[in-house]
């Protein structure tokens, strides 16, 4: 399903992201910057250790990345050419900020996006897995949040593309825009 704000195309689609022919893709991350299961354990294993090389760096030079925060490597063997690894909240029931760092992951993912001419960019449902952010509200908020970049960006990327790996979270990220467009 797609939609249009301004100069950017976004695109809900079901899939897997680590196939996804864009310039960067969104990694759900965690603030240790180390490989886990789920989005993350599927973008590092089809990337390759030039990902696991630039984390280990990043680890060293910064202690790793916030929650609400993202940081830039390689693609390493990948389509795109850069992964963006951001940092979702882990679902606490809704009173711990969780709805602001989770709108910050997109915004900041974004921000590095324009800082490096990302011209295509494509986020998975972050936090909606092991970090347990229910899907249905995290759908709300990420739209929300993209929609609000490109609004007061001028130079946002011209495709934003949300890959739902399976019918559920597509369906929950379907109504969803639907509610906020
Ligand atoms: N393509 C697109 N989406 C995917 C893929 C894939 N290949 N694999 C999994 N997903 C989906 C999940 O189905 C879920 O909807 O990504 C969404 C986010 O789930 P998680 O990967 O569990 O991410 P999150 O809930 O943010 O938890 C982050 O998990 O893997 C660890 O290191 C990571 O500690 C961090 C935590």
């Amino acid at each position: 399903m797609n939609t249009r704000i301004k100069q950017t195309d976004l695109e809900l689609i079901q899939g897997d992201i680590t196939k996804a022919e864009v310039d960067a893709i969104v990694n759900a991350a965690n603030s240790e910057l180390i490989g886990g299961g789920g989005v993350d354990g599927a973008i590092r294993r089809a990337g390759g250790a030039v990902i696991e090389n630039v984390c280990a760096e990043i680890r060293k030079r910064e202690g790793g990345c916030p929650t609400g925060k993202a940081v830039i490597t390689p693609g390493g063997d990948l389509y795109a050419k850069y992964v963006i690894h951001t940092v979702g909240p882990v679902w606490e029931g809704g009173n711990s900020d969780e709805a602001e760092l989770l709108a910050s992951c997109y915004q900041e993912s974004l921000r590095l996006a324009v800082e490096n001419s990302i011209q295509s960019i494509a986020f998975p449902s972050i936090s909606t897995g092991i970090y347990g952010y229910p899907t249905e509200k995290a759908a709300v908020v990420a739209l929300t949040s993209v929609k609000d970049f490109v609004m007061q960006n001028n130079t946002a990327p011209a495709i934003i593309q949300f890959i739902l790996f399976d019918a559920a979270t597509n369906n929950c990220y379907v109504d969803a825009l639907w509610s906020v467009f």
